[in-house]
């Protein structure tokens, strides 16, 4: 497969619903790869955390046009091997995971405006290849061009142990995995039901089903696709 002509190498782009393990495989990757890694995910977390520390009613968040989520001033910093996003110049990261923006990213996604306003910065991180981008429209609407596209699933019930790992709750009970997988499922079916760039496998994309891998079975898969189809 040829790389596009422009770029030093080639864009990997793993995208599927919350949970799935896109993030953490995707960065895995990228440092296997010694390339980039953008966790687009993060961009629309940090507008969210630009909006709760913005004078903007929430209820007006909605009406807020593409100059308005710009001058929230969402931005890159680029480092060897990975972005640092900042919010008004200041690097933000664990702010970025609090249940209050969380709660709110979804639909903050949903609004055409906030998509628009960071297509610009995601693109540009890809402009010379080697990189490795994980979200929900990265293979679809940000890099239609992408040499390999995966598409990662994983049961509901998996994906919900698995966030609940992440934070630290190693055995939770099924109260707490059933509540889990609510809020995973709800988050998934707006991403999926919105209209503009949907959660959905672009059609050139391969599916992974991550459910009862370890993780560095996951990573090792994806390294093995991109030597497979020679873009190494
Ligand atoms: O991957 P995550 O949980 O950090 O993503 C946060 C939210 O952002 C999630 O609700 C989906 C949305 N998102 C998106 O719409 N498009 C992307 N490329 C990445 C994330």
């Amino acid at each position: 497969m040829r790389t596009d002509s422009r770029r030093e190498g080639p864009i990997i782009t793993l995208d599927g619903p919350a949970g799935s393990g896109k993030s953490s495989t995707a960065k895995a990757v990228a440092k296997r790869l010694g390339f980039r890694h953008l966790d687009s995910g993060a961009l629309y977390r940090a507008i969210t955390l630009g909006l709760l520390r913005s004078s903007v009613e929430e209820a007006d968040w909605g009406n807020l046009s593409e100059q308005g989520f710009t001058n929230l001033d969402i931005n890159l910093e680029t480092f060897e091997n990975r972005f640092q996003v900042l919010l008004r110049g200041q690097a933000v990261d664990s702010e970025l995971r609090t249940p209050e923006v969380t709660d709110r990213v979804s639909f903050v996604a949903s609004l055409p405006a906030s998509r628009q306003s960071i297509l610009g910065l995601q693109r540009k991180a890809g402009e010379d290849g080697r990189l490795v981008t994980d979200g929900r429209d990265m293979g679809t609407a940000v890099f239609p061009h992408a040499e390999l596209k995966i598409y990662l699933i994983a049961d509901l019930e998996e994906r919900a142990m698995r966030r609940l790992r992440e934070v630290g709750e190693d055995s939770p009970d099924d109260f707490a995995l059933a509540q889990q997988a609510r809020a995973l499922d709800t988050r998934d079916q707006s991403d999926s039901q919105r209209t503009i760039s949907p959660l959905k496998k672009a059609e050139d994309a391969i599916e992974l089903d991550t459910t009862g891998l370890a993780f560095e079975e996951q990573v090792q898969a994806i390294v093995d696709l991109a030597h497979q189809l020679t873009l190494l």
